[in-house]
């Protein structure tokens, strides 16, 4: 009974087991090469892809999703997939197949997705009409990059088709009628970048089937030129990408953009309709003119050469329009920026101005065709409405004096990206138009002092002024802008400035800042109250700098979260430093701390701050890289360091308790040695000092204790002096009561005991010091 079930539970956790294994990944029975993944419904998701397979495996019916990519699959075998009607997705891009057998895809009328492009395969009018008949559920075919002569099938059948990417060849590829019934197709795509395309003039009969079209890329395709109408009954279309057809130049657009009202175009991208090295270009009204009737969102003119835009242009843009980039472009300054006012942009993309280009980038071969192309020249802008619109604009407002320059910046615009522009200027003071800018990025410049303030930046969120070698930047320079959000200006040379700004002035204005990049900045140290007033601050980053020590306030950064320190020279963090960490993490639960890349020294003298590592909630980064340059470990096991370390330096605390204590010990003897020795000069000059200080200003105080003031010793020989002159001055004159032998020896007792007596009686004992005193054997001592 208890056995049962045992063996029950042991069936159970068995089972338990098998199911987990079941979602894992295994070889597959068919060819163990390959890896197969059940899905939810019980289905098997196959990946075979990049095994060197040169034949097709025959796969079992539940299967899924199969991928063959990247193998050596030469054909495709007839019937090789008529027991897959459950496959939804098969991928053969990036094999050898050459041909397709008209029965290839038997079997797989429930196929979705497939992708057999990076192949060989060429079309042969045999089996072209029938090959694709059973793939009736093909919502996604790609072949491109397959023969360099095209390749063309009889799509017919493919009614649920809505991508289509395809080689294109004129001559060998049409859009002919049985695209009509492909209802469903809206994303084409014969872009040259991932495949063939050489399509070098479009008529209007080149889409004319296909005509639910939304997306149609068409770049790199070699298009020499556009026809009128090429576009026209294409009413669905909302992309159309013609970028890098160098032959086709600003005039081989204007039929695109006169068929282009007709059409829902949102996005128009055309860059690099230019050769790499042409003449700088202009781009004018007649270009685009249409383009007001449409409701366009989004221009790319990138890479063009565009040097000037012809007074009037850009009124020519629907106000529907948001993003402009014209990108890697040379613009000068002209009279068309005037024009800025009336446009509704509000992301212009004016990054990479000036780059210079690959010299080896050939030019594309262009046909000279003759179909009387009509080119457009500039006409007189009639009405002066942008230069009436600046001086109406109220922007001077912002004006704030002389010293001020005045920007003007139109009013719709947000988001500015002005990178590598290869601008070499300081900011003056700066005073901006009212403006709705949030974004500016002007990285990879040379804006190497910022002197500013730059007045009016109201709504600026994120500035990257990262990559400028920028040495010198100005405490009043972030005024401008108090609802920063990102500062990224990192790689510059800040380290020159920032550690004498011992106020923190120089962010002080940034009262909201979240993310701010310091990184790269050759910073040596910094002050403690550099960030005092970045409360908000979530992200701070000073990785590759010179930091030795790192000592700043961070205590009232209540949401930071994430600190990069990494390649500095700190040795160890400070315990004040490691304090404020262990603070903030009470705030925030998941603080990050990078400090890979330091020299983290594991001596006797960071024993407190490894000991921190082992029991702070602080999480640090890459601590499993990170090695103590003394002791060959790695911090992730710090527990180890600690225990390594406090074993060595307790011996090091012993020893050095034992030898201070003989130093003193050594000293006292030798101090006590010394006192012995010169005791009585000691002695001695105690005396005299304090004779010196009290001798004889105290004043003798009155003792009655004492007999007599002084007992007098003198030699018999000298009787005369201390009776006529000694006493006399002493008793009479000084009135002190002296003891003298002759008088006050009381008589019959012994001779020593008077003397002893006098003396105990006697305050002080007075030797009359004389020769006689000297050579007299009797003298009352
Ligand atoms: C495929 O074969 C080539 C040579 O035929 C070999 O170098 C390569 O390692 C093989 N790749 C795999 C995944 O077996
Ligand atoms: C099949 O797998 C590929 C990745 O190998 C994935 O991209 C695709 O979405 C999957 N398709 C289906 C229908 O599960
Ligand atoms: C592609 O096929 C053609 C013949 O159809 C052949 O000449 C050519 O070498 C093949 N190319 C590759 C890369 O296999
Ligand atoms: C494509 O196949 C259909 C029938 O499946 C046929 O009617 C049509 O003529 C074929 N188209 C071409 C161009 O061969
Ligand atoms: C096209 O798509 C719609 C919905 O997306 C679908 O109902 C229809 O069956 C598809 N096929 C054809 C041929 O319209
Ligand atoms: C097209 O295929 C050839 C090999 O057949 C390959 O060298 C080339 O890189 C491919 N082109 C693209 C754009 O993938
Ligand atoms: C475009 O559509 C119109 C009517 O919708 C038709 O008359 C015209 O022939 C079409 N043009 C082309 C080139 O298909
Ligand atoms: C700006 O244009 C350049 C050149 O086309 C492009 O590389 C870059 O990604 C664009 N920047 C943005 C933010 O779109
Ligand atoms: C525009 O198309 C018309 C007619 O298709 C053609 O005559 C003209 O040359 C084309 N214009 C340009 C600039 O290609
Ligand atoms: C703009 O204003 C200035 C002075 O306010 C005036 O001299 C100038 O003529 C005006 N320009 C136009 C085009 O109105
Ligand atoms: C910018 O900051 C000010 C306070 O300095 C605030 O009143 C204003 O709402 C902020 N504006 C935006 C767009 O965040
Ligand atoms: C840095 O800028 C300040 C003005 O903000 C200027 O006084 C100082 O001379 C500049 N220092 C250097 C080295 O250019």
């Amino acid at each position: 009974m208890f056995a049962k079930i045992i063996i029950n539970y042991f069936a159970i956790v068995m089972l338990i087991v098998y199911e987990v294994d079941c979602r894992d990944r295994f070889p597959c029975k068919f060819d163990s090469s390959c890896v197969c993944v059940y899905t939810e419904k019980t289905l098997l998701r196959v990946d075979c892809a990049g095994k060197n397979i040169t034949v097709i495996p025959l796969f079992p019916g539940n299967v899924e999703n199969v991928s063959l990519a990247n193998n050596r699959i030469q054909s495709v075998e007839n019937g090789v997939f008529k027991y897959n009607s459950q496959l939804l997705f098969l991928d053969l891009s990036k094999n050898e197949i050459y041909q397709l057998a008209s029965e290839s895809f038997q079997g797989l009328f429930n196929l979705q997705t497939l992708i057999i492009n990076n192949n060989n395969i060429s079309s042969t009018v045999s089996q072209s009409n029938v090959v694709f008949e059973p793939l009736v559920a093909l919502r996604y075919l790609d072949m491109k990059n397959n023969s360099n002569t095209g390749f063309a099938f009889n799509v017919s059948s493919l009614t649920n088709l809505e991508t289509l990417k395809i080689d294109f060849v004129d001559g060998e590829t049409y859009f002919g009628t049985e695209y009509k019934a492909l209802r469903n197709l809206t994303n084409l795509d014969l872009s040259g970048y991932s495949g063939h395309c050489l399509m070098k003039i479009l008529t209007p009969g080149t889409f004319e089937y296909l005509s639910n079209v939304q997306h149609l890329d068409l770049s790199k395709c070699r298009i020499n030129f556009i026809s009128s109408g090429a576009f026209k009954n294409l009413s669905y279309l909302d992309f159309l990408d013609l970028s890098d057809n160098r032959c086709l130049e600003f005039t081989g657009i204007i039929n695109v953009t006169n068929d282009l009202p007709s059409t829902s175009i949102k996005v128009l991208r055309i860059n690099k309709i230019h050769q790499t090295f042409a003449l700088n270009t202009e781009l004018l009204k007649c270009h685009i003119k249409n383009l007001r009737n449409t409701n366009i969102i989004e221009i790319h003119l990138d890479s063009n050469r565009l040097q000037l835009v012809e007074p009037g242009v850009l009124k020519m843009l629907p106000k529907t329009l948001k993003r402009v980039s014209i990108a890697d472009n040379q613009f000068t300054y002209g009279e068309y920026l005037l024009d800025m006012f009336s446009v509704s942009v509000d992301d212009v993309n004016i990054s990479y101005m000036g780059m210079s280009h690959y010299l080896k980038d050939m030019d594309e071969q262009c046909d000279t065709i003759s179909l009387g192309g009509s080119s457009c020249g500039r006409e007189p802008d009639i009405d002066q409405q942008s230069i009436k619109e600046i001086n109406k604009t109220d922007s001077l407002q912002t004006y704030v004096d002389d010293q001020f320059i005045p920007i003007f910046i139109p009013h719709q615009l947000k988001r500015i990206h002005f990178r590598q522009c290869k601008v070499r200027y300081y900011f003056p003071k700066l005073s901006l138009s009212n403006n709705l800018l949030e974004y500016i990025d002007a990285s990879f410049n040379t804006f190497y002092d910022w002197r500013g303030p730059i007045l009016n930046l109201k709504h600026l969120k994120f500035l990257d002024l990262s990559n400028n070698f920028c040495s010198n930047v100005s405490k009043i320079f972030f005024i401008g802008g108090p609802n920063l959000t990102t500062l990224l200006v990192q790689n510059n040379l800040l380290g020159f400035v920032l550690p004498d700004d011992h106020t923190g002035e120089t962010f002080a204005a940034l009262t909201i800042l979240k993310t701010l990049n310091l990184a790269d900045n050759r910073i040596p140290n910094l002050p403690v109250t550099i960030f005092k007033s970045q409360k908000n601050l979530r992200t701070l980053n000073l990785s590759g700098n010179m930091l030795e020590n790192v000592n700043f306030e961070m205590i009232h950064m209540t949401k930071l979260s994430n600190i990069d320190i990494s390649d500095n020279r700190l040795s160890l963090l400070e315990v004040s430093f490691t304090k404020q960490l262990d603070d903030l993490t009470k705030h925030v639960r998941h603080l990050t701390v990078d400090m890979s890349g330091n020299p983290i020294k594991c001596t006797c003298d960071s024993i407190d701050f490894i000991k921190w590592l082992t029991t702070t909630k602080v999480v640090l980064l890459y601590k499993f890289q990170q090695e103590c340059s003394s002791m060959k470990m790695y911090l992730n096991d710090s527990l180890t360091v600690y225990d390594q370390l406090r074993k060595k330096c307790s011996s090091y605390a012993t020893t050095i308790v034992a030898v201070a204590s003989w130093v003193v010990i050594f000293a006292v003897a030798i101090i006590g040695g010394l006192l012995y020795r010169y005791r009585w000069k000691i002695r001695y000059l105690y005396y005299i000092v304090k004779s010196k200080h009290q001798g004889y200003i105290k004043p003798m105080e009155v003792d009655n204790d004492y007999l007599y003031d002084a007992f007098i010793s003198y030699a018999d020989d000298d009787d005369m002096f201390v009776y006529s002159k000694f006493l006399k001055h002493v008793e009479e004159e000084g009135h002190i009561i002296c003891c003298v032998h002759k008088r006050d020896f009381i008589p019959g007792k012994e001779i020593a005991t008077n003397i002893t007596s006098a003396i105990h009686n006697s305050r002080k004992t007075v030797v009359v010091m004389s020769h006689n005193f000297l050579a007299s054997r009797l003298v009352f001592v």
